[in-house]
């Protein structure tokens, strides 16, 4: 196969080899930010009168049909196109072949060291907007879950229940992960909305091309500052794997509960058909495998991210082929996680709440517990003390299998005279979250 480099060779690339070397398999995806990226160099260096006008014009016109024929389908972005040994190459060689010797011009000034950084920033820019906006939408629908069920629920520590809260709060929770989650790549997107387009190979060109014109042509804030640091800088795809990563974290978490809550232990929520699957033997079984699967796929996500630090960490500069191995770990990180926000958001708009379940269970296990130890305090009580007093009511409760608030202010009054009728507003859960800064819980 005749290689855009062949010149300085002797023989052919061993056939092996040039199956290893090859990242076309995986980069065709980025065909349209390669050809994008290419129309606005072309023009640029026909603005600077490095090229003629017309061919920089014809150029980007052939560019412009090749996109639109492989967008229609009839252009094909085979598995092992010939002469491709990476979408940049495939490229050019299309616009070769349709051009003549024009075409030949388009990598003046210009090094596939560069053009593969632009062309991973740009798509790194969309996969940003794209995980940007289903984050959104699963914040959303979290917050309308929430509005949909306005009931108490239990709150945990070490799995125990603990003390009660709402389950619009609960959904806050992770509302609040998800808001940071998004300011996040939010802020990723802002750094790494630099232009690489012109620092070549690794030290610039010698002739006159406008960085500016592309950054500006290709939506980028400004040209980055260094040539060696503009090639090989990968900085943008490890934060936003970490980024994912976070997310994934989230996803996991937010899955297991629902895994939990689904459970018959549990009951506190039914998943919606759509999103369980049977078992091929107990005929009973509904299971939750949406949200297993959210959570099993982080570890995949967590793995691309270390691949890539791992891949950069040695790394001299400036570009260095192992640079080529970002591409398949991102890549999986962006499908998966974009699967599994879209799963969520699926699962989260089409759950059952059973209020009266979780409502019930906030009446065993004590969760005013606290606040009755708060109403001793509130009347004098050292809280050290009031900690130890509502200690002995709880054992006595539980050796009469009762909750604190079954017990008759005279029964109360024998574990501390302090008590009076006041303690009522204390025991009852709803009244509980009007008291102190539990109101905002309510907000
Ligand atoms: N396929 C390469 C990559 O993904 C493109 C850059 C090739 N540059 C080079 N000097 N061989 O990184």
């Amino acid at each position: 196969m005749a290689k855009l480099w062949g010149g300085r060779f002797r023989s052919e690339e061993n056939r092996v080899m040039e199956d290893f070397n090859s990242s076309f398999p995986f980069d065709y995806r980025l065909y349209k930010q390669d050809i994008t990226g290419s129309i606005a160099h072309a023009l640029m260096l026909g603005h600077q009168g490095i090229i003629p006008e017309t061919e920089a014009e014809a150029i980007a016109k052939t560019l412009r049909e090749i996109l639109a024929d492989i967008e229609s389908g009839a252009l094909e972005l085979s598995a092992r196109a010939e002469d491709a040994e990476d979408i940049h190459t495939f490229v050019e060689v299309e616009l070769t072949k349709r051009l003549g010797d024009a075409g030949k011009k388009l990598h003046t000034g210009r090094s596939r060291n560069d053009q593969v950084a632009v062309d991973m920033r740009m798509y790194a820019r969309g996969c940003a907007d794209e995980l940007i906006a289903l984050v959104d939408a699963l914040e959303k629908a979290l917050e309308k879950k929430g509005a949909e069920y306005p009931c108490l629920m239990p709150g945990y520590t070490h799995l125990q229940r603990a003390q009660v809260v709402t389950f619009p709060y609960y959904m806050g929770a992770y509302r609040s992960m998800l808001k940071r989650d998004k300011k996040r790549l939010e802020n990723s997107r802002e750094l790494l909305n630099e232009s690489p387009l012109g620092c070549s190979a690794l030290a610039g060109t010698t002739h006159k091309i406008n960085r500016a014109e592309t950054a500006e042509a290709l939506g980028f804030s400004k040209p980055v500052d260094n040539f060696l640091d503009g090639v090989s800088d990968r900085d943008y795809l490890v934060e936003l794997l970490s980024d994912m990563s976070l997310i994934m974290v989230h996803l996991s978490r937010l899955s297991e509960e629902l895994i939990l809550w689904s459970s018959a232990e549990f009951r506190f929520v039914e998943i919606d058909d759509a999103y369980a699957t049977g078992s091929s033997i107990m005929p009973q079984k509904k299971n939750n495998d949406a949200c297993e699967l959210v959570r099993g796929k982080s570890g995949r996500v967590f793995g691309d991210l270390m691949g890539l630090l791992t891949a950069m960490k040695g790394l001299p500069l400036a570009y260095n082929k192992d640079m080529q191995e970002d591409k398949e770990g991102f890549f999986d990180a962006v499908d998966t996680v974009k699967a599994c926000l879209s799963i969520m958001i699926g699962v989260i708009s089409t759950l059952k709440v059973n209020e009266k379940v979780m409502a019930a269970s906030v009446k065993r296990g004590f969760l005013n517990a606290t606040e009755v130890a708060d109403y001793l305090v509130a009347k004098g009580v050292p809280f050290r003390d009031a900690h130890g007093i509502v200690g002995r009511i709880v054992i006595a409760c539980e050796d009469r299998g009762v909750a604190i608030e079954d017990l008759t202010l005279e029964e109360l009054k024998a574990f501390d005279p302090v008590f009076d009728e006041g303690i009522y507003d204390y025991l009852d859960y709803h009244q509980i979250l009007q008291k102190g800064i539990k109101k905002e819980m309510l907000e």
